[in-house]
């Protein structure tokens, strides 16, 4: 059961307030977005002097890192990423994950991909036992969206053009209901590999390092299993 909005709020601030603790000082870090990764950017910044710099995972966390006094870098002139810390959508026992609710999946992947440490922080109402009842993002490149479409009712979900929305890259979403994502790394793979995909929003390849959850009782950390 979800958390009425001002606890989902408090839970939010709390696991963003830990994750400071996982900030490299005079390193730079990666920043993910959405509402949770925007209580952290704004914590963040009474840190700007002992950072680098910030990779963002969007353009909306670009220009609210700059907002709070800090560097914005392009990935490519950074050669080592410590910590990426960023939200979820859902969050499984295996620290596998679905994201792009926001719309930012393609560049959320791409950061914690060279990062080393993904700390993800979230409120309790996204911890499942099993993936799937958050419609699952898709990523397409506009022309193939009708095909990639068909191909994901094969797999068994019922996908949902997001209306007015353009990614950063340009593309559109697709969000897959009715999916129960019992082998997360599986379907990853899969959906990856329809021609005119270019991200899905499974996060099990590469899943979350740690999960800080933030509920009623405060924080519990999460491990991923090895
Ligand atoms: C952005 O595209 C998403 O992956 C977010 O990380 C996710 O939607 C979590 O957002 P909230 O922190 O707003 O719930």
């Amino acid at each position: 059961m979800g958390l009425f909005s001002s606890a989902a709020d408090q839970a939010k601030r709390a696991v963003a307030e830990a994750a400071l603790a996982y900030v490299p000082r005079g390193q730079v870090i990666g920043v993910g977005t959405g509402s949770t990764a925007n209580f952290f950017i704004d914590m963040l910044g009474d840190l700007r002097q002992q950072i680098v710099g910030a990779v963002a995972s969007s353009e909306a966390t670009a220009q609210r890192l700059k907002k709070v006094g800090i560097e914005v870098l392009d990935l490519n002139s950074v050669n080592d990423l410590p910590v990426y810390v960023d939200g979820a959508d859902e969050i499984s026992p295996d620290l596998h994950l679905i994201k792009g609710g926001g719309g930012a999946l393609t560049r959320e992947k791409i950061v914690a991909a060279v990062a080393r440490q993904f700390v993800c922080i979230a409120d309790e109402s996204k911890c499942v036992d099993i993936l799937g009842r958050f419609p699952l993002p898709v990523e397409v490149i506009p022309m193939a969206r009708a095909y990639v479409a068909r191909e994901l009712v094969r797999l068994g979900g019922a996908p949902d053009l997001r209306i007015g929305v353009t990614t950063d890259n340009g593309n559109c979403i697709l969000d897959v209901h009715g999916l129960e994502i019992l082998n997360p790394i599986e379907m990853e793979r899969e959906i990856n590999q329809i021609t005119g995909v270019v991200t899905v929003g499974l996060f099990a390849r590469r899943p979350a390092n740690v999960a800080l959850i933030g509920g009623a009782n405060g924080v519990r950390r999460l491990e991923a299993r090895a």
